[in-house]
């Protein structure tokens, strides 16, 4: 962990800009493990994975936090309260990434989580509420195609029937947990209970170009796009380049290609509704082969869960409209559907407050991303503070960026509403 060179204040508050250097040095560091030698790609159970796993254990117990890595690989670190019966607040965020990644998406929340805790516990600041930075294994969805692996443990939303999913290897989820040493078996044990929890607060990089746009640091999140994956089979049939001619074949991408255009042009039509392919395989391709078979992914959310869910049914119908013109076989599977969430009120104003009392102008944001706290709305109060993301607000690539004032700017934010919201509690 890089040194700790927090200088207090006469209110015992770390000064500004003693937390910024280090969060940027903490993604730095974790990024030096990858599973490709260029750029970071950091997927579920990876050997990347499990150091970056160990690393982050290792720093919160150099930070003061009882710290241990549980049995789906989330890192949990617990400044724990003195009182009986206490409740406990939950700081997340995912170390897991998506392919050629940035170093911030996920890692910041959690560094930032950790270095807040770490403050509190090396000034022994009682609270009323255990403290609980949690560094969730999987949130992306890369390896397995099923989001918030880690956190859906957490919060008792793991389905058993996930453990029998493949990775593109044919390697079950179930298998890759025991190659790991983790008890798939074991995973209902990890389910927290709502009696037990005061709240879920989340730090995270934007990811998008607002905050740049409003020329701010912070803002507090109001909702969170739902969002439905889903996996598209189309099949055809395979046939010789040369010989067959156009009005014989069926061409799995060909059809493709309308499905692609179809997902675009009416998630097109609403504000907030966005539909992505972002994946497409054709299995045996060939120059000289018609494609036979065609893999699709695709992912549509929205703020509003019947905005997507009318797109949805709409892009069924579509597709059910290419399959009959081009007389080929198009399946869809639902791979995971998350609603969209509202983000707690009470946690929000304790946010906002700690941004005006930094001397910051108070803003509120949707997010269009998915992120750990979807998986605990229902459960407990949910709350997201995003961190102005640099270079145009570009993120799931390279190119993401964060300055040390603004994550210095998160974290003492983060540290103020955590106070606050003890002194409610007192
Ligand atoms: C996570 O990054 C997601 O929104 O897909
Ligand atoms: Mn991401
Ligand atoms: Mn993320």
């Amino acid at each position: 962990m890089p040194a700790d060179r927090t200088l207090s204040d006469d209110r015992g508050l770390p000064l500004p800009g003693m937390f910024g250097d280090r969060i940027i040095d903490a993604a730095n560091s974790l990024a030096r493990w990858s599973d490709s030698a260029d750029g970071l790609s950091c997927t579920y159970l990876g050997p990347a994975h499990r150091a970056v796993a160990g690393e982050l254990c290792a720093w919160m117990k150099q930070a003061g936090l009882q710290a241990y890595i549980d049995g789906v690989g989330n890192v949990v670190g617990r400044h724990a309260s003195a009182r009986p019966n206490a409740k406990t607040l939950v700081i997340g965020s995912h170390y897991d990434t998506v392919l050629n990644a940035g170093r911030y998406d996920g890692r910041l929340g959690i560094v930032t989580g950790l270095l807040v805790a770490e403050h509190l516990a090396k000034a022994a600041v009682a609270l009323p509420f255990h403290l609980d930075v949690i560094g969730f294994s999987e949130e992306e969805g890369v390896r397995f195609p099923l989001p918030y692996i880690g956190s859906a443990a957490l919060t008792g939303r793991f389905d058993p029937q996930w453990l029998e999913r493949s990775d593109a290897d044919g390697v079950t989820l179930s298998t890759a947990m025991r190659n790991a040493d983790l008890d798939p078996d074991a995973i209902s044990t990890l389910a927290r209970k709502r009696e037990d929890l005061a709240g879920y607060i989340e730090v995270h990089i934007e990811q998008g170009p607002i905050l740049l746009h409003e020329n701010l640091p912070l803002g507090v999140v109001s909702s969170i796009a739902g969002a439905a994956r889903f996996a598209i089979t189309i099949t055809g049939d395979a046939g010789h380049a040369g010989t067959v001619p156009m009005a014989l074949r069926r061409d799995a991408l060909a059809a493709a290609a309308d499905v692609i255009l179809l997902v675009e042009q009416r998630c097109a039509t609403v504000s907030r509704l966005v539909g992505t392919i972002g994946q497409i395989l054709v299995p045996n391709a060939a120059s000289n082969v018609i494609p036979g078979r065609c893999d699709l992914s695709l992912d549509v959310r929205a703020a509003d869960d019947h905005v997507r869910d009318a797109a949805i049914e709409d892009l069924r119908a579509g597709m059910a409209d290419i399959q009959r013109r081009r007389k080929v076989t198009i399946e869809i599977k639902e791979h995971s559907c998350t609603p969209a969430v509202a983000c707690s009120q009470q946690l929000r104003k304790h946010l906002d407050q700690a941004i005006a009392d930094a001397g910051m102008k108070p803003f509120a944001l949707d997010s269009g991303a998915g992120h750990d706290a979807v998986m605990f709305d229902g459960l407990t109060e949910v709350a997201m503070l995003f961190v102005r993301c640099g270079n145009g607000g570009i993120s799931h690539s390279p190119r993401e960026t964060v300055t040390p004032q603004d994550a210095d700017a998160g974290a003492r934010v983060l540290l103020q509403a955590i106070l606050a919201l003890a002194a409610e509690a007192n």
